[in-house]
């Protein structure tokens, strides 16, 4: 903000105390969106969003596009709400997509090729001679990474076999001890019918071959 005379300042005291800031404040108002922060992957091209409202309409209006605050990547100039932006300037790496014709003062751009030293803060600032030369500006911030891609579905890969494994190997060891278990209850239940049968036997052969019946079955277990 530039140093403004007493007069001024004493007119915007003013406006503070009777509320009139708020609506001073909401004349020009540039948003990036709900999220201030995007990310893009190295070698792809990235959309950074950003439109502007104005109360009154605008003339000769001027946006300018900030990387790290101070290095301007674009620079456009729209003559009035009737036409799209005409470029003042940029690098050769952004590309203008929006568009002032339409309900919305859409000054959107896309950076091309982004790599990691893209990465950073944007800044989408306007100023509407129209409104006393009111400006507003809003930053959103780049993150780069790689291509996480294939890195994350090795991660996952190595998290799904471990836990395929430790998940294999729990339901091989359930398996293995339901199977001894039931080996264990056969052999029993054998034992069980083997005495059944000896104690039939017995009843049958009035208890004279009970021993022997018993030394049969012994070698049956
Ligand atoms: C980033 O992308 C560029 C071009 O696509 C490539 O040359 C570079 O090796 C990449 N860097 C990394 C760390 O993946
Ligand atoms: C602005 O324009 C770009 C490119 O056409 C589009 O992707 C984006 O959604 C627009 N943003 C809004 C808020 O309309
Ligand atoms: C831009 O700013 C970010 C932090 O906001 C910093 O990490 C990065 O190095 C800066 N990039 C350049 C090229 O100055």
């Amino acid at each position: 903000m530039a140093p403004r005379s007493p007069a001024a300042r004493r007119r915007a005291a003013l406006a503070a105390l009777l509320g009139l800031h708020i609506s001073i404040a909401f004349a020009l108002e540039v948003s990036v969106g709900k999220t201030n922060t995007v990310m893009a992957l190295n070698g792809s091209n990235v959309l950074l969003p950003c439109i502007f409202t104005t109360c009154i309409g605008f003339q000769d209006l001027v946006f300018t596009w900030y990387f790290n605050s101070t290095e301007m990547i674009y620079h456009g100039k729209i003559k009035s709400k009737a036409s799209e932006p005409s470029l003042v300037g940029r690098n050769p790496r952004v590309e203008f997509v929006g568009s002032t014709t339409g309900k919305d003062n859409n000054i959107s751009i896309v950076l091309s090729e982004v790599d990691f030293s893209d990465a950073g803060k944007y800044t989408c600032h306007v100023k509407n001679p129209k409104e006393k030369n009111a400006q507003h500006s809003a930053s959103i911030f780049l993150t780069v990474v790689h291509k996480m891609v294939e890195t994350d579905n090795t991660l996952t890969l190595i998290i799904v076999s471990v836990v395929g494994g430790v998940i294999g190997f729990l339901v091989f060891f359930m398996l293995v001890k339901k199977v001894i278990l039931f080996i264990i209850k056969k052999m029993q239940d054998r034992k069980k019918e083997c005495l059944v049968s000896s104690s039939g036997n017995d009843n049958t052969e009035n208890g004279l071959a009970g021993s022997k019946a018993d030394q049969k079955a012994a070698p049956k277990a």
